[in-house]
């Protein structure tokens, strides 16, 4: 029976894990910083011109959408037969929209989702609609205005 008193904050230090524990609280506030976990696209002009062929009709669900990511569009179909396009960039902090679920149109970074009919967020932390893009449908095909 040797113990001092003093010995014991020193070992609750340690078992906390002390220094380490700093560090590995860093990555988790990086996290939080805005671009992990999906890319940013803060540049919210589409990679398509005007007239070149975006996708077809029978490409985009009805009550859904798709995302094209390299055109930096999404294209949605909210009823049959009504199409729309948006930017794909997410209007919270910039990052490339993911996926188009029952839910809405999705941002992969904080979690914002999108109304596939009017582009307003349904969730947040966005607060400002997504950019909406002029189309034209001739036939099956799908290209931007
Ligand atoms: S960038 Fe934050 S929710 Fe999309």
């Amino acid at each position: 029976m040797n113990e001092r008193p003093s010995a014991t904050p020193v070992s609750r230090r340690h078992a906390l894990g002390g220094a380490a524990g700093v560090g590995l609280g860093l990555p988790l506030l990086a996290a939080c910083g805005g671009d992990e976990g999906g890319s940013t696209a803060s540049d919210p002009t589409p990679e398509v011109a005007p007239g070149e062929p975006l996708t077809t009709t029978a490409d985009v669900p009805v009550g859904g959408g798709v995302i094209l990511a390299e055109e930096k569009v999404v294209v949605t179909q909210p009823s049959e037969g009504e199409f729309k396009a948006w930017s794909n960039v997410c209007t919270h902090q910039g990052c490339a929209l993911e996926s188009v679920t029952a839910e809405g149109i999705r941002c992969p970074c904080h979690g914002s989702v999108f109304d596939v009919a009017t582009g307003e967020p349904l969730s947040g932390p966005a607060n400002s609609a997504l950019a909406e893009l002029p189309l034209t449908v001739e036939g099956d095909s799908i290209t931007l205005a």
